[in-house]
């Protein structure tokens, strides 16, 4: 695969990513060289990894514990603690290995640390190649408010190496697709189709498409003022609905790709009622993610906490809910106020 030439870095595809890598540290002579991961990406990716990468450089690791749950400002203590221990300076390199936590928290830590750091973005999951680590948003929780603390950053450049989703589960992988269906759904309608007509798809196929869409869209909207907050269809009801699964004790938490489909089903039926979306197509995108994902049954007494949630969406304007919804597939409006009743109903309509 030929590399993607992103906002101001590189996508760097498979093995021969690692040689650029090699390049970029020689050229840069940086001082030293950090690699943030997880206990997984540590025992799993890491060995992959080091056996690549050609540098007499010390690389020194930094682990940090795997979840959601983790990515606060605690934790980006702990690794700013850590560089500044293993004698960080302005000339250090910092490499995240991980999932989306891992490469938004890691890009943070970079960015902030003595007003921003070199680092370099490699994805470990779907849902990070395809997403997180392409585009320059970086950032962590806050409680359990999703992404609310954060700046946009560019990585020099990412390495997307599809022999690591070997190592994440089914569940990881799915959560992911819901990011391609999200680019197929707003951008692409044949890449929508490859999913919806091939059951048996290799999604790793589709990661080259996705992550060309994703920079495609940044490319003309880096801020977010436009045409990037396609890139949130069925992200605002659905982090109301993470977050919600998060912070109930009694309820097993969703993987951001389960709440996001969740979420497109609701915002593809909210586009029906005040845009005229085709109801068939509604129809088309519930059967696509109910054959991915096991259907959750939304309890009726959950629906007001949800509704608190959303209030704290990032794209809100003095206290509205904005959202993306859809004129037709590949045709967006953004700023949608929805009156409640209808996120209501649109829950409900997913239930069915
Ligand atoms: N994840 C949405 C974006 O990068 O804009």
């Amino acid at each position: 695969m030929n590399s993607i030439p992103a906002v101001t870095y590189p996508v760097h595809f498979q093995d021969k990513a690692y040689i650029s890598l090699s390049n970029l540290i020689e050229k840069n002579n940086y001082s030293t060289i950090f690699i943030v991961v997880d206990e997984n990406t540590f025992e799993h990716c890491y060995p992959k990894f080091i056996q690549n990468l050609n540098t007499d450089k010390k690389i020194e690791v930094i682990e940090i514990e795997s979840g959601e749950i983790n990515k606060n400002l605690e934790t980006c203590i702990g690794v700013w603690n850590a560089i500044t221990e293993l004698g960080g300076d302005r000339k250090s390199l910092l490499i995240t290995l991980g999932g989306g936590v891992i490469t938004d928290l890691g890009g943070f830590v970079a960015s902030c640390f003595k007003r921003g750091i070199d680092f370099v973005n490699i994805p470990t999951t779907l849902l990070s190649m395809v997403d997180a680590s392409v585009g320059g948003k970086t950032g962590v929780d806050l409680g359990v408010l999703k992404n609310q603390i954060g700046l946009f950053a560019n990585p020099e450049m990412v390495i997307v190496d599809t022999d690591y989703l070997k190592t994440v589960t089914e569940r990881e992988i799915k959560s992911g697709t819901a990011e391609i269906i999200k680019y197929g759904v707003t951008y692409d309608t044949n890449l929508f189709n490859e999913i919806k007509n091939n059951p048996k798809l290799q999604i790793s196929d589709l990661i080259f498409r996705s992550i060309e869409i994703k920079n495609e869209v940044v490319l003309q909207d880096p801020k977010e003022k436009n045409l990037r907050k396609i890139l949130n269809f069925g992200h605002t009801l659905g982090h109301a609905i993470e977050s919600f699964y998060l912070e109930s004790e009694d309820k097993e938490n969703l993987t951001h790709g389960e709440a996001i489909a969740i979420g497109m089903v609701c915002e593809c039926y909210m586009s029906e009622k005040l845009l005229g979306f085709p109801s068939e197509k509604v129809n088309e995108v519930k059967e696509v993610v109910l054959s991915i994902y096991n259907k959750i049954n939304l309890l009726k007494e959950d629906f007001a906490d949800i509704m608190e949630l959303l209030k704290h969406d990032k794209k809100n304007v003095n206290g509205q809910v904005n959202f993306v919804l859809l004129n037709d597939f590949e045709d967006y409006k953004i700023d949608c106020k929805v009156p409640e009743a209808l996120i209501v109903e649109s829950m409900e309509f997913y239930n069915q």
